[in-house]
């Protein structure tokens, strides 16, 4: 298979998690016999520096041409604690998000043996958690309308949603709750929020649709507890903008690293693939940061491109470097391999599985 692949690495540890990302794919590419055409630019922090934009309009034009994007991280210190500044990293992100129509965000969250002993919560409540988490990544308080009062004392972000914005997420959920076991959350604020009630009559309209899927409802503050409390309880969770921001970060905790979720995001032409973490420029250039979420944000990139084979070897040799510990600091503490070393182990292991597995593709497309 051929493809162009965008490779925005971005700033911080972002270039250090893509480089083994690229690893991989070569890897994999090697084995199963396909072509990726990919290219580097810029964004973010790095872009500014370059270009005094975020995001140039080439790199989004280059973007929406290719089949997929892998992105790093964005961020600056610089940036972080200066309100006052009208260019900031962050902007390239939500610019390319916005370009791109990249309106499905997908979260899965995942435990594995080795979360057992970085998670802060209990191994019984965490042990076997799965689910996953729709956010809607083009709308709400991101993108409405900002206001700012000449004297600085007043501001303003306006949250608002249509029934396309709202329908055309809920349908990913949807689909995807079919293919698990047939329960759809919504977390939101309806008992607040003008534009929660809209979410809820949507969702409720388009159930009908899925008669199959037992639809249910949670405020958000209360789902943020549950996700503390009882995280086995969830398995497709269907939220807007801003809650599903701060709700996969929470997320995360069950996990035990941050450096551990991937994400996708789903366009209307093409599809972005990330880790939810973000710079970390305190790790910056120290070959430290966890490599896992970008890798797995790559395997999701395989999966959209209808090639599961390939996806779960990916998958698969991240759980078997968790197994034997080949991980970095953030997940070991006491004994642990640079972020490069944890990619080359990746894919050495990728190297001998991959022929294993591409056997039994063929195997199967032969029986089929
Ligand atoms: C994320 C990040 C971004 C967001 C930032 C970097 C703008 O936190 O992807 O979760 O808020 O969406
Ligand atoms: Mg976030």
């Amino acid at each position: 298979m051929k493809k162009n692949i965008v490779l925005l690495p971005g700033d911080g540890i972002g270039p250090e998690v893509v480089n083994q990302a690229v690893k991989v794919m070569e890897s994999i590419n090697e084995i199963f016999g396909h072509e990726f055409n990919m290219t580097t630019e810029l964004i973010g922090a790095a872009s500014i520096d370059e270009t005094g934009s975020p995001l140039t309009d080439e790199v989004i034009e280059k973007c929406s041409k290719s089949d997929a994007i892998v992105l790093g991280a964005i961020g600056a210190l610089k940036y972080d604690n200066d309100p006052s500044l009208t260019v900031r990293p962050e902007q390239g992100l939500l610019k390319l998000r916005k370009s791109l129509s990249l309106y499905g965000n997908i979260r899965p969250i995942n435990t594995y043996e080795i979360s057992k002993k970085s998670s802060p919560l209990k191994e019984e409540l965490i042990d076997g958690v799965d689910f996953v988490i729709f956010r809607e990544l083009t709308g709400g308080l991101y993108f409405g309308d900002k206001f700012k009062s000449e004297d600085n004392t007043m501001a303003s972000d306006n949250c608002v949603y249509t029934k396309i914005e709202i329908d055309r997420i809920a349908q990913l959920a949807f689909e995807m709750a079919m293919t698990r076991k047939k329960k759809l959350l919504l977390v939101d604020k309806a008992n607040v929020l003008e534009t929660s009630r809209l979410w809820r009559r949507l969702v409720q309209e388009m159930s009908a649709k899925y008669p199959e899927v037992i639809v249910d409802y949670m405020f958000v503050d209360n789902a943020a507890m549950q996700l503390m409390m009882n995280p086995k309880q969830f398995d497709v969770i269907l939220t807007e903008n801003l809650f599903g921001d701060i709700l996969s970060d929470l997320a995360s905790v069950i996990t035990g690293s941050l450096g551990m979720l991937p994400s996708s995001s789903i366009g209307v032409n093409t599809a972005m693939f990330e880790p939810i973490h973000g710079s970390y420029p305190n790790a910056a250039g120290k070959d430290i940061a966890n490599p896992f979420a970008t890798i797995l944000s790559v395997a999701m990139m395989y999966d959209y491109f209808n090639l599961p084979w390939e996806a779960n070897c990916i998958r698969n040799a991240v759980e078997w470097a968790m197994s034997k510990k080949l991980v970095t600091i953030d997940l070991n503490k006491d004994d642990y391999l640079l972020c490069s070393r944890v990619g080359e182990y990746i894919c050495l292991y990728i190297e001998e599985e991959g022929k294993v597995s591409i056997n039994l593709s063929n195997l199967v497309s032969t029986i089929i």
